[in-house]
């Protein structure tokens, strides 16, 4: 059996660079890498309504965002199934079953839903659904055999939490579902990009994004305003670069020939550093440098997004496409499931034969 990739976002804003480097950057590298049999990328539209229940416009206004970031970044939909979550029905029904193989202290003991409860002050009444959303991710992974799931470490507990679940329904139906593995960035800056105020995220709360779709003058600001150094006050005084945002950034995104072009001064990002950690190099000419990098990846995805935008009726097209040809993959997966339940009564003719002869008195 090949490879199957899932992954996908919830629709709550624009994606921003810490979803690019989190995981976004690696699907595209996957999906032109052949490796995959299939890949899918769902758009979590009924997962973001578990916590945004009584505001559905901003859930319903944020997909057309997040397919434009997708395809601006290179997902191809001629490679990759681009879908969205409400529309694959049979995703409700899986969930509906695996809740059976899951404890409430269980849930309570994810650390992700555990953090995002006390983000959202939901400790006094948080909503069902809510708490019950890793069952609807596991159903989201194994509703397609997904081996691989290319996603930030925040959704590290899901994935256990789906393995879990995938584990306990072979054990106790026979062997189904697949259980998933989840695939990290392997660079610890993207594992954990801080937001440009050097806070440990990006959020759209705390205002410290830079967005795929920002412009180049909204990101030279953002890079311009970065947390730094607060000590590296004069241009000779030592800078330190753990925890220096800038240094974190270029971590994510510097390559060697960035160098070559940008900064021929230095041979690499070691030399660098060690100037900075020295004294005598200042912020202004790391952030230039920063900003010349951002620019080169960025200025692709926003050519391409503007494209897309002119086509706008056509990206609606094709995730009714893609969720049309998603559908058909969970409606098979959960045949497998019905069946290994014995919950797929008319089709057992078996069953229908024993019965009668049961009440035949035979
Ligand atoms: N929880 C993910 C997020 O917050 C979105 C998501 C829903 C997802 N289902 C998934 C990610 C399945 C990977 C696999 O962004």
């Amino acid at each position: 059996m090949g490879k199957i990739i899932l992954t996908g976002d919830r629709p709550t804003g624009r994606l921003h660079l810490g979803h690019y480097v989190g995981s976004l950057r690696r699907r595209v590298e996957l999906q032109n890498s052949g490796l995959f049999e299939k890949i899918f990328i769902m758009i979590a539209d009924a997962q973001a309504l578990t916590d945004n229940a009584d505001n559905p416009e901003k859930v319903r206004q944020n997909i057309i965002e997040v397919a434009l970031d997708y395809l601006s970044v290179g997902i191809d939909p001629s490679k990759s199934t681009i879908f969205i979550q409400s529309q694959v029905a049979e995703l409700c029904e899986l969930a509906f079953y695996y809740m059976n193989l899951v404890t409430v202290s269980r849930l309570q003991r994810n650390p992700t839903v555990k953090t995002e409860i006390q983000m959202r002050n939901f400790e006094t009444s948080i909503p069902v659904g809510f708490f019950t959303y890793p069952i609807s991710q596991a159903s989201d992974i194994t509703a397609f055999r997904a081996t691989t799931v290319p996603a930030g470490e925040d959704q590290q507990p899901m994935i256990e939490q789906a393995r879990e679940i995938a584990r306990r329904f072979n054990g106790i139906y026979g062997e189904t579902l697949v259980e998933p593995e989840i695939l990290l960035p392997d660079n610890a800056a993207c594992l954990r990009l801080p937001g440009t105020d050097g806070k440990a995220k990006m959020s759209k709360s705390l205002g410290n994004c830079i967005y795929l779709s920002d412009s180049a003058e909204e990101v030279r600001k953002r890079v311009m305003d970065m947390y730094t150094d607060p000590n590296h006050l004069r241009v000779q005084d030592p800078g330190q670069v753990e925890g220096n945002t800038v240094f974190t950034y270029l971590d994510a995104f510097c390559k060697p020939e960035h160098f070559e072009k940008y900064l021929p001064e230095y041979p690499n990002l070691d030399e660098l550093k060690a100037h900075y950690r020295r004294g005598g190099l200042g912020d202004v000419k790391v952030k230039r440098f920063l900003i010349a990098i951002l620019e080169e990846e960025l200025a692709p995805i926003r050519e391409r997004r503007k494209e897309w935008e002119q086509k706008i009726p056509e990206v609606y097209r094709l995730l009714k496409e893609g969720s049309d040809a998603a559908r058909a993959v969970a409606a098979d997966t959960l045949a497998d499931v019905r069946r290994a339940m014995k919950i797929n009564y008319f089709e057992d003719e078996e069953l229908i034969n024993e019965q009668a002869r049961k009440f035949r008195g035979e």
